[in-house]
């Protein structure tokens, strides 16, 4: 492994410039574990940082990719050997430091997760922090008393990775479900295959005016926030609660305490980059088994590093249905 293929973002004048590059171990950042890199994903943050049109990397130049799994090559941490299977998602990897685009990897030892039993080092990708996160909304919602007797839950961005594997994961944890979709015809079958009980155009929905509206959901998974988590935050059932993830729409939030105070509704904010290592291992083995989603309807693209920048534009542009992983070995 003397140099290998790496997908790098430099600073290019006041915006950035992605190139596949042959680097070297030498040149990535630090850490305790080399990994042999044999799948990464495309999640929408490494589509915003490959494409120049989000500002992810907060150091440059960056391996993108949030993403990885792989063979440990070597390790100084004696809790890893050459041999493993693990995974990494988040904990900064495609952000601040190197990420998983790249043959292989330096990592820090406290963000590598050994491969749960069940799970293959393909199907980590396919879930990737896509699934990730959607597990860790259930996981909240249902800590905080989701129940299904309090009514379906709708999910935006439902054809995208997050929303894909929420729907999933909701309909087999015994939910009704509803996705909030911009392609309702193009992904009928798609989403319903998913588990969707009811699907919804955002583009004819009335998102109502007032603090509250007729309540309507049980509770609720928001990928896109704006206009659509403010509507979500007015037509939630009493005692629901809304998993706050994504701003896909826009970052911005206009509600009032109304629905909070009246409702008792509750906005679970979900992040899956840093938290208690104890959770995150907890909800791979989720993952790994009862939990575990439609990996193959969800995921079935397969794309070299050279088709990143193409697979990474059309995320973007918001016409991708489900989730592509990048094969690297
Ligand atoms: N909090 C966290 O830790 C965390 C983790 C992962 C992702 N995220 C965020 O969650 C969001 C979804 O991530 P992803 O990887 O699933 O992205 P994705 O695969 O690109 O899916 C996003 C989906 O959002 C919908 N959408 C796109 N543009 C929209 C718009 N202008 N208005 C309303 N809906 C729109 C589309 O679904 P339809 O066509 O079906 O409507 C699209 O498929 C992103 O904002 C991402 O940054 C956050």
């Amino acid at each position: 492994m003397t140099t290998f293929k790496a997908i790098r973002v430099h600073q290019k004048d006041k915006g950035t410039e992605t190139r596949i590059e042959d680097i070297s171990v030498a040149d990535l950042s630090a850490g305790e574990v080399v990994i042999q890199v044999h799948y990464s994903s495309l999640n929408y943050k490494d589509a915003l940082a490959v494409t120049g049109k989000g500002r992810i990397m907060r150091r440059m130049p960056c391996v993108a990719g949030i993403d990885l799994s792989g063979v440990v090559a070597e390790s100084t941490d004696p809790a890893y050997k050459a041999g493993d299977k693990v995974l990494v998602t988040g904990c900064d990897i495609g952000e601040l430091h190197d990420g998983g685009l790249s043959q292989y990897a330096r990592v820090a030892a406290s963000s590598v997760v050994p491969l749960p039993p069940g799970l293959s080092l393909k199907e980590a990708m396919q879930l990737g922090t896509a699934g990730f996160t959607a597990a860790l909304a259930l996981r909240r919602m249902l800590e905080n008393h989701q129940a299904p007797d309090m009514g379906p839950i709708a999910v935006t961005g439902p054809t995208g990775g997050v929303g894909s594997v929420a729907l999933s994961l909701f309909k087999r944890a015994g939910f009704r479900t509803a996705a909030i979709t911009g392609k309702p015809e193009s992904a009928r079958d798609y989403l319903q295959a998913l588990g969707a009980d009811e699907i919804v155009d955002r583009n004819t929905l009335d998102l109502g005016k007032r603090p509250m509206e007729s309540a309507r959901w049980g509770g609720a998974v928001d990928n896109v926030g704006g206009e659509t988590l403010t509507y979500l935050t007015r037509t939630v059932n009493p005692w629901g609660n809304i998993g706050c993830i994504g701003l896909a729409q826009s970052h911005e939030l206009n509600t009032t305490v109304m629905p909070l105070i009246l409702r008792g509704v509750s906005l679970l904010g979900i992040h899956s980059v840093q938290m208690p290592r104890a959770w995150r291992l907890e909800v791979w083995q989720q993952l790994a088994g009862p939990w575990k989603p439609q990996l193959d309807l969800i995921a079935p693209r397969e794309v070299t590093l050279e088709q990143v920048p193409a697979a990474c534009a059309e995320i973007v542009a918001g016409k991708v249905t489900g989730r592509s992983i990048v094969r690297l070995a």
